[in-house]
């Protein structure tokens, strides 16, 4: 059946997340040399969980992880630790306690190991035999959003509206369009596009738009042969713009601008600016930590 043909209501509702965290993070070596980048704290929760909590509210109750080597971490920290949890209810810790514990219930999780790290579009191809026949959230937890609700709620809205697969963008600075996955098609409404492509870091003199993919999108399973069949490009990966131009030639696939405050936290100026707008956010350190940024840059002048 084509994309076409098949009803919104024909499609199933999107149950399942993929996250893929098996990137070497060499961006932030040497922290990231035994340490997973997605578990790198915003204050002290981990980038992984924001992504996972904002999956869960939008109603998605399976979570794949795509893993790999010294990731060990991540399932440790969607898991029980009985023994910390022990230690922490005899010391009547009970807020702590039931921080810890309901992390392993928010979702049920799976992992697959990709082999070799040959980009977003190769790990999102190990997730194949899980998905079966369903619609399917990607999410990378480089990409985090904050204010507004959870941001993947906009793709979750454009996917019913259209039932077709969705890329979710902002726009960006022409100056760093090189630095994404740059979308081009035909408005439908206010902040949804019909695509007619995506070029992966486009120049900026020849890009068609500043609208860029950022770690958001619904695919479906008919994806998966487009990434089974693509050779890695230069620098040896398959990029998920090879899967998303494979679905743009076979029927169509909408943009929708995500409506939340977004933070590039896989560089260091990002992750740098992503903490600072969490912790100023926390009812137990914002003031506090306002205080000391306003006394700290009047101390510059
Ligand atoms: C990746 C993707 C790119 C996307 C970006 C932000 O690039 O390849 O298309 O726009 O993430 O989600 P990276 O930041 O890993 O170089």
């Amino acid at each position: 059946m084509s994309q076409e043909s098949k009803s919104t209501s024909s499609r199933p509702p999107v149950r399942k997340a993929v996250i893929p965290v098996a990137g070497f993070g060499t961006r932030f070596l040497p922290a990231t040399k035994a340490t997973p980048k997605e578990m790198f704290p915003l204050v002290d929760k981990p980038l992984t969980q924001y992504v996972v909590e904002e999956a869960v509210a939008c109603g998605i109750e399976e979570i794949i992880f795509i893993t790999g080597q010294a990731k060990r971490a991540i399932e440790d920290h969607f898991d029980r630790n009985i023994e910390l949890e022990y230690l922490l209810d005899n010391k009547g810790k009970k807020k702590q306690l039931e921080q810890v514990m309901e992390i392993a219930d928010k979702a049920d999780f799976a992992y697959v190991r990709q082999k070799e790290v040959l980009g977003l579009g190769h790990a999102i191809l190990q997730a194949r035999h899980l998905i079966g026949d369903e619609p399917f959230l990607v999410m990378t937890p480089d990409d985090i959003f904050s204010g507004n609700g959870p941001a993947s709620q906009a793709l979750i809205d454009a996917y019913e509206e259209t039932g077709t697969p969705i890329v979710g963008v902002q726009e960006v600075p022409k100056d760093r369009v090189h630095l994404y996955g740059i979308v081009s098609g035909e408005p439908v409404r206010d902040g949804l596009l019909k695509m007619s492509g995506i070029v992966e870091k486009p120049d900026p003199k020849t890009a068609l738009t500043n609208l860029a993919q950022c770690g958001r999108y619904i695919f479906i399973p008919e994806i998966f042969e487009h990434f089974a069949k693509a050779e890695p490009g230069p620098g040896g990966e398959i990029h998920i713009t090879v899967g998303t131009n494979g679905l743009i030639s076979e029927g169509p696939v909408h943009a929708v601008t995500i409506p939340n405050q977004y933070h590039d936290a896989g560089s260091k100026i990002g992750y740098l600016q992503a903490i600072v707008e969490f912790a100023l956010e926390r009812e137990d350190l914002g003031d506090e930590f306002k205080a000391y940024l306003k006394k700290r840059l009047a101390d510059e002048k």
